[in-house]
């Protein structure tokens, strides 16, 4: 476990006449207190913090978040915004002392409006991603935003985090997809910043601001998301590959042959498939023999004649003869296309029941991942044998998921106590390599103290005042983001 305390000051326990208060305001649907029903709000998806919270508000409105935010202000009460709770950092999870109100949005998810003919949507920030993903289908578009958890988090979560997932290398992040956003602040009053536009110089460009901050700033109650043309050729490839530095070579010869059609290039080593096919009924190897590396490639286009999957073959068959790929296949149906995308998005599921996992979502520029692959895989193994590293993910945007398996046979928590060791060691090779120690899945608790170490000169100074301008009181998810102090 990452043991490095957050000592954030001591705090009163949240008054009882506030809740009182928040149930006039939500009604008993919306103000959960029964242990049994905020069970699920208290501890984070990778299960490494449980915390404590007397009661969970899930407003129904923007109108009644900004009232539930302005008693607590008025209280002096610190909240912790909760989206779809699968904050990969521990980002919406309250801390053990019950001193917060956790506010979900989970029941602010409507999608207001889709447009088509501006190419954008408006969803607010409880709709799952995959509900945005399904309304944007039926109105003959694509939100591009796309990663194995899509199911389950939410409008407000992804922005707050600016989450990435498999398609930035063509899309772009999170925060690329979003053109307005309507926010309540942490005093309660509500930013309407719900415009469309794809030009609009007005000054400061506040919505920036409020994603990536993880409901340190306030709580995203809606947006205007971009949409994209919907593709009507798409094309799977599962690829073996001699080494990363291939991968990487593939990537190029790709690029050069056909780049604006790349919409994913994932990477997986052999251990993580393996994992996914000892622990994922229904899974089976695409490929005749085991290989040490993969690529899973996806090209598509919004041309139903664009000819992708002769353009893929040919690319690939060049790639055979420069020795760039060792085996692949190709999706011949939509069936096994997902199938293909299962092996890749299972990848985090299937670690879970080898116990103990030490995670780092790392980036590097694209052209650095051998070398940091190459080096941090020596490193952790030279500092602990027998740990089993399962690095995989985004490789066609420098984001590897570098996650270290425990050593079979080792004491989970034995293990687990190994975790700042571990991090330091990959985050040493990733600074080197001109990296960053948080790629995708934000800062959370779990890496605020990371942040603090990384940024020198006026960086930490000038959030902080940032935080103090526009949360003065400090009330919006503490110990989040950025370390007390
Ligand atoms: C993914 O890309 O599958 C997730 O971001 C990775 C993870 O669980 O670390
Ligand atoms: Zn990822």
């Amino acid at each position: 476990m990452p043991d490095r305390p957050l000592e954030l000051p001591p705090r009163p326990p949240v008054p009882p006449a506030l809740i009182g208060r928040i149930r006039q305001v939500v009604g008993d649907r919306g103000c959960l207190t029964e242990p049994q029903a905020i069970a699920p709000h208290m501890k984070d998806w990778r299960g490494l913090f449980v915390g404590r919270a007397p009661v969970v508000v899930k407003p129904a409105s923007t109108a009644e978040c900004a009232e539930v935010v302005r008693l607590c202000a008025e209280a002096r009460v610190p909240m912790v915004p909760q989206g779809g709770n699968s904050s990969m950092a521990a980002g919406a999870t309250p801390f053990e002392d019950g001193a917060e109100v956790v506010i979900s949005t989970a029941r602010m998810n409507r999608i207001r409006a889709v447009d088509p003919a501006n190419m954008s949507l408006t969803a607010e920030a409880g709709c799952i991603v995959k509900a945005v993903q399904d309304a944007a289908e039926q109105a003959g578009c694509l939100f591009p935003l796309s990663f194995g958890g899509d199911g389950t988090a939410v409008v407000g979560g992804v922005l707050s985090t600016n989450a990435g997932g498999n398609n930035t290398l063509r899309y772009g992040n999170a925060r690329d997809l979003v053109l307005g956003l309507e926010v309540v602040l942490p005093d309660g009053q509500v930013w309407d910043g719900l415009r469309s536009l794809r030009k609009d110089n007005t000054g400061y460009c506040l919505r920036h601001l409020f994603m990536g901050a993880e409901g340190t700033l306030g709580i995203i109650t809606a947006a205007v998301l971009k949409l994209a043309p919907r593709p009507r050729d798409v094309q799977v490839a599962f690829c073996a590959v001699p080494d990363v530095a291939a991968a990487l070579r593939l990537l190029t010869l790709l690029q050069g042959r056909d780049g604006p059609s790349i919409s994913a290039f994932e990477y997986m080593a052999r251990f993580g498939l393996s994992l996914v096919l000892k622990h994922v009924p229904g899974t089976t190897d695409p490929l005749a023999g085991p290989h040490e590396h993969y690529v899973l490639i996806e090209l598509s286009s919004p041309r139903p004649d664009a000819h992708l999957k002769e353009s893929l073959e040919a690319a690939l068959a060049e790639a055979v003869e420069q020795g760039l790929v060792a085996d692949a296949v190709i999706a011949a149906s939509d069936a096994q296309r997902a199938a293909l995308w299962k092996l890749r998005e299972e990848m985090s599921d299937a670690q879970k029941p080898e116990g103990g996992s030490i995670k780092n979502d790392i980036s590097v520029p694209v052209s650095a991942v051998p070398a940091f692959m190459a080096e941090a895989s020596a490193a952790v193994t030279a500092a602990l044998p027998g740990i089993r590293p399962c690095p995989f993910g985004h490789v066609g945007d420098g984001n590897i998921h570098f996650n270290l398996t425990q050593p079979e046979g080792m004491a989970r928590d034995a293990y687990m106590a190994e975790w700042d060791r571990m991090v330091d060691l990959v985050n040493a090779i990733v600074r080197r390599h001109g990296g960053s120690f948080s790629a995708e899945h934000g800062i959370g608790r779990l890496k605020a103290h990371t942040l603090a170490e990384w940024r020198e000169g006026p960086e930490i100074a000038l959030m902080r005042r940032i935080k103090a301008a526009i949360d003065p009181a400090g009330l919006m998810n503490q110990g989040k983001v950025l370390p007390p102090g």
